[in-house]
């Protein structure tokens, strides 16, 4: 099975997190993650997920949390945000890829210009030197030219932006159908295929796609 960094920064999008990380886990993969202290916070605002910044409890409350038995087919390991000996600081210990989600325009910035003042940043920076593949999440409105510009001089690094901007082709009937768009391009990306992404197979017909009994 693979093995995937999980950064979650402070950007709004729990829910997104959520998803990712029940798709990574329920198809058996092993997840390093790392909570940025305004990503815990934004946890618990959005997802009333609850978490210290202490690994030993965070990582119970995060499985408690994703309910799902099947996600237990996978392993979750969590960092303190820190913690620069844990394994995914070091470019040796190998990885399939790492995906920040949410990822804070803060976090992108930092991510963009190889600074690594947190073990989020360090993994993201080894995961960009070691040639694996990193995705970032952002989510901010409206984008700033420094927004921009970070974005580009982040993919000119190969790092691949999905921004958090659900379509509505697929006539969403809920805000899981929304978040679920969204967290599927991204396990895509990962080549995880997620069972509840719904693909694009040509227009749906029109009596699905009235809005008012939604
Ligand atoms: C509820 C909440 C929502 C936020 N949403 C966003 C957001 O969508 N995008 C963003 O760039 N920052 C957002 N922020 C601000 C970041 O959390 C803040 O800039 C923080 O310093 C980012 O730190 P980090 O990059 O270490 O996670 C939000 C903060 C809170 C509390």
């Amino acid at each position: 099975m693979g093995r995937y960094v999980l950064g979650v920064a402070g950007g709004s999008g729990a829910p997104y997190m959520r998803r990712v990380l029940e798709g990574l886990m329920t198809a058996g993969h092993e997840v390093h993650g790392i909570f940025s202290e305004a990503g815990r916070k934004v946890c618990g605002l959005e997802a009333g997920l609850m978490l210290t910044g202490k690994p030993e409890i965070d990582e119970t409350r995060v499985l408690e949390w994703l309910g799902d038995p099947a996600a237990t087919r996978g392993t979750l390991r969590l960092y303190a945000l820190n913690d620069f000996e844990a394994p995914i600081a070091s470019g040796s210990f190998k990885t399939d890829g790492m995906v920040v989600v949410p990822c804070s325009m803060g976090a992108l910035g930092r991510i963009a210009q190889g600074i690594g003042s947190n073990l989020l940043e360090r993994a993201a920076d080894v995961t960009v030197k070691e040639r694996r593949r990193l995705l970032l999440v952002p989510r901010e409105m409206p984008l700033s030219l420094i927004h921009l510009r970070n974005m580009v001089a982040a993919a000119e690094s190969g790092i691949e932006i999905i921004p958090a901007m659900p379509g509505f082709y697929h006539n969403p009937r809920s805000v899981q159908d929304i978040v679920d768009s969204v967290a599927g391009r991204v396990l895509d990306r990962l080549g995880i295929d997620a069972p509840f992404l719904k693909r694009w197979t040509g227009p749906v017909p029109p009596e699905f796609t009235a809005w008012e009994d939604r």
